[in-house]
């Protein structure tokens, strides 16, 4: 790696990824490290320029205190300690109470003056170094991607195609949870219009057996992992040689799946479900990249705009969305009401302002009228939010025209649904997903 690099140590802030985006945005780059690091740790890390302590609020952590070592102090690296309550007080710098919008200002005498930090961080250097890697780590072996067809899993696509052609092997599995029309422009785009090695599983009813009575949210995301990594096994069976799986993994997985101070929010898909006898060497090219940061590497390596500024989709698909266990039927009105809710948003240009737009269906039914009798009927929660690295979310004000029209259509066109509600809640304290 080339480019110059602020560490954060991390004593439980909720601010410290914003604090990471916000000097990478800088130009810098930035990374969080688990506030006990090592002195010969983060020694190694090379062209380190800064140390940032930044304890929040939460630096009690199971009834623990929590502090960086003094000899962090004593490395030659500046070092700005953010909150005067604890510690000692970084030399020559003042504290800053909070960490708001301006932030990025007030740290820039620090970083550019105070480091001499360069800002050489941006998506040219780091997909000419990733490609580099890479190549290092895979070498003339074989890698088999899990392409949902999303943002991430696209980019690592498009990575690794421009960093080992034909040596990937592209496998689409349809697990049942995908949304309408999805599984079909994943095998046109990437099949037809990418030239890769595209492998399409149709593993739905697979999946659907498995889940059948699961109602825990954890326990149905380790099952869709878990079924996700078997199904590439036996891929990888077929072809000959299959060493690595590459995953589009991003930071936000790996800091929400639990720092050594942050408690876990969720175990990601993409981290916590994986069995344990897995046998594949993981590649992971955007697991130090935030979201923003991924589509930008999209964008440099000449990804369609449809593509890179897609909205995100989970791994685990309309499965977190279909709330508690899953049943076929209620499966496929969510399939319905979410087409019918993502045409509208494109009819209504919303599908170009607002970041990620899903319906969800929760596991009850309320009471309503069909042709002058009762009907117990489920009622379909429209979400849609804003958001710049998914960390923190708020909601979007949607005109009463585009939601009547949606609640219309959703009323007439899906089975067993009596109620369309929109969820005004912003993340925190709500995630994003219902699950
Ligand atoms: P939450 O619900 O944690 O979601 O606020 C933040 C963003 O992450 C997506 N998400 C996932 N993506 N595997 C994924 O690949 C998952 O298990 C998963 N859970 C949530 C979510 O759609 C949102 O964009």
């Amino acid at each position: 790696m080339k480019q110059d690099l602020i560490a954060i140590l991390d004593l439980g802030s909720e601010e410290n990824s914003r604090l990471a985006r916000g000097i990478r945005a800088l130009g810098v780059y930035s990374e969080i490290y688990a506030h006990d690091i090592t002195e010969s740790e983060l020694k190694a890390i090379a062209n380190l320029k800064g140390i940032i302590i930044n304890g929040g609020k939460n630096d009690v952590v199971d009834g623990l205190k929590i502090a960086a070592g003094d000899w962090v102090y004593d490395l030659g690296v500046p070092v700005l300690v953010i909150d005067h309550t604890r510690g000692k007080k970084a030399q020559d710098w003042d504290t800053i109470p909070e960490c708001d919008d301006e932030m990025c200002e007030q740290l820039k005498p620090f970083i550019f003056d105070v480091c001499q930090a360069e800002a050489n961080w941006n998506m040219k250097n780091f997909v000419a170094d990733q490609v580099e890697l890479l190549r290092q780590q895979i070498g003339d072996k074989k890698v088999l991607l899990a392409l949902s067809g999303g943002v991430d899993s696209s980019v690592v696509a498009a990575l690794l195609v421009k960093a080992i052609g034909d040596q990937l092997y592209c496998v689409h599995v349809n697990h049942g949870l995908m949304r309408k029309g999805e599984s079909e422009m994943v095998v046109e785009v990437f099949r037809n219009q990418l030239s890769a090695n595209l492998i399409y599983v149709d593993a739905s009813e697979r999946f659907l057996t498995k889940l059948e009575g699961v109602a825990d949210p954890e326990q149905k995301r380790k099952i869709i992992g878990g079924e996700f990594i078997r199904v590439f096994e036996e891929e990888a069976r077929k072809l000959d040689g299959i060493e690595f799986l590459g995953q589009g993994t991003i930071y936000p997985d790996i800091v929400e799946s639990g720092t050594k101070t942050a408690k876990i929010v969720k175990s990601h898909h993409n981290v916590g479900g994986l069995p344990e006898d897995m046998q594949f060497e993981l590649v992971e090219p955007l697991k130090y990249l935030f979201k923003d940061e991924v589509r930008a590497c999209g964008v440099e390596l000449g990804l369609p705009a449809e593509m890179v500024y897609r909205q995100p989709f989970p791994g685990p698909g309309l499965g977190v969305r279909c709330i508690g266990a899953i049943t076929r039927d209620r499966l496929e009105s969510l399939r319905e009401a979410d087409a019918i809710l993502r045409e509208e948003f494109a009819n209504a240009g919303l599908d170009q302002k607002v970041w990620q737009y899903f319906a969800v269906i929760p596991d009850i039914k309320s009471t309503g009228v069909k042709d002058n009798a009762r009907f117990m009927g489920w009622p379909v929660v429209l979400r849609a939010v804003n958001t710049i690295d998914a960390m923190n979310a708020s909601i979007e004000e949607i005109e009463w025209p585009v939601l009547h029209k949606i609640t219309n259509r959703i009323l007439a066109e899906v089975d067993g649904v009596n109620r369309v509600l929109y969820d005004m809640t912003p993340k925190p304290p709500a995630t994003i997903e219902w699950e």
